[in-house]
């Protein structure tokens, strides 16, 4: 049951932003693409949305936290470490959930290895679901049976489910199991009982021939498809085999356009309206398994802002703001091109594992 808590300062400020968000995105349905690509390139209509924009009212507005360094799959991507690490208890993310609220912030990612496999999974979105928060709880699907289905619904209004998902041709070859028909069927079974699901791609050389075909499941699923370009792992053979060409990227994000036109404008717009690629570096921000906070959960410990075994919330957050500045700095690489203001030389986890720093723009980059 929703309790009715205390609201703080911040709370109303994050009440006005999303509202005014959620006021956009409602309109956006209604309007036509030719108007949301006049809005995309209206240089004045970006200005007044960045002026509305909740970023300059709460900064971070979302928190991923590794609840569990377990999981039975095993991605070849995968970036979580399967280390013996003793990781965050259960109590500590309780007590973070709190610090999350008191901060105003209303978005926490569950994350892990396999955030299902903790048990106490279900006690953290109730305390999200009553403490107004929304739960993303990222999955490989395998595990929302009907028993999980059934524990679940009571939040599904404040509950994104996000599906760790492929083609069933590269299923075989990344997880090392073929689950992609139990899958399947369960994010169908969740579709049916009204969750809000995303499926989450993560594109590299293996499922790039199927790139295509995986948005169209997606559409003909009636879903959202997100995609994340693989992120090199620290394994020269394993990024061989994985990694994109600038070519193969720029190709897939055509494709995308062309598959989920509207999706690919109404980013461009949010893309303009942040002045950011992605939320990373700029307002979200990941609890690792080992408390360590990261401004992206594939980045590594170079951009380590704090500990919460150590540090409140409130103190990461203010190191945050102030590092964000230098971080978002546009590389000189950039000078002249029409995307600098937005893409601001590109993805900084893939920059910084290239170059080892952040002042050349992305070699993979789409002008
Ligand atoms: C680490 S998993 C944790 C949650 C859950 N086990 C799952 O598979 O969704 C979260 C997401 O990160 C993505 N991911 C993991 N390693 C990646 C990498 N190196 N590059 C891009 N995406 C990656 C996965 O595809 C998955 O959707
Ligand atoms: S299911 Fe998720 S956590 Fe497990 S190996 Fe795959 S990407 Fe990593
Ligand atoms: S990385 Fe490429 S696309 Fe992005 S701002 Fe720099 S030159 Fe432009
Ligand atoms: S910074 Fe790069 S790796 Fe991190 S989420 Fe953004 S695009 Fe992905």
């Amino acid at each position: 049951m929703r309790c009715i808590d205390t609201v703080s300062k911040g709370d109303y400020v994050s009440k006005i932003g999303s509202f005014i968000r959620d006021f956009l995105a409602k309109t956006a349905v209604l309007l036509p693409n030719s108007f949301l690509n006049f809005v995309a390139n209206s240089n004045l209509i970006i200005a007044t949305f960045r002026v509305l924009h909740i970023s300059k009212l709460c900064k971070v507005r979302s928190i991923g936290i590794h609840i569990t360094n377990k999981c039975d799959l095993n991605c070849i991507y995968c970036y979580s470490e399967r280390n013996g690490c003793k990781g965050l208890s259960n109590e500590k993310i309780h007590s973070l959930i709190s610090e999350v609220r008191d901060n105003g912030i209303r978005k926490i990612a569950f994350l892990g290895g396999e955030p299902l496999l903790n048990p106490d999974i279900f006690s953290f979105i109730n305390e999200c679901y009553d403490k107004g928060i929304t739960s993303y709880l990222y999955t490989n699907g395998v595990h929302i049976d009907e028993d999980v289905i059934a524990k679940l619904l009571n939040f599904k209004d404040k509950l994104v489910l996000v599906f760790n998902f492929d083609h069933p041709k590269t299923y075989a070859k990344h997880k090392l199991n073929d689950f992609y028909d139990q899958v399947y069927e369960n994010i169908k079974r969740c579709k049916k009982k009204r969750f809000k699901i995303v499926l989450f791609v993560a594109l590299t050389k293996l499922n790039f021939p199927f790139f295509e075909d995986i948005l169209l499941i997606g559409k003909k699923l009636g879903v959202k498809v997100k995609v994340e370009r693989y992120v090199p792992l620290n394994d020269a053979k394993v990024n061989n085999g994985l990694e994109l060409s600038a070519e193969e990227w720029c190709f897939a994000q055509e494709t995308y356009k062309k598959i989920y036109p509207r999706r690919y404008i109404t980013n461009l717009i949010y893309k303009k309206v942040m002045k950011s690629n992605c939320v990373c570096y700029n307002e979200a921000l990941f609890v690792m398994f080992n408390g360590d906070v990261l401004p992206c959960p594939y980045t590594t410990s170079d951009f380590r802002i704090g500990d919460v075994n150590h540090s409140p919330l409130k103190q990461i957050i203010k190191k945050y703001d102030v590092l964000k500045v230098e971080w978002n700095k546009i590389p000189k690489g950039c000078k002249g091109c029409e995307k600098a203001d937005y893409c601001r030389g590109g993805c900084k986890t893939s920059r910084f594992l290239d170059h080892n720093s952040l002042e050349k723009k992305q070699d993979c980059c789409c002008k």
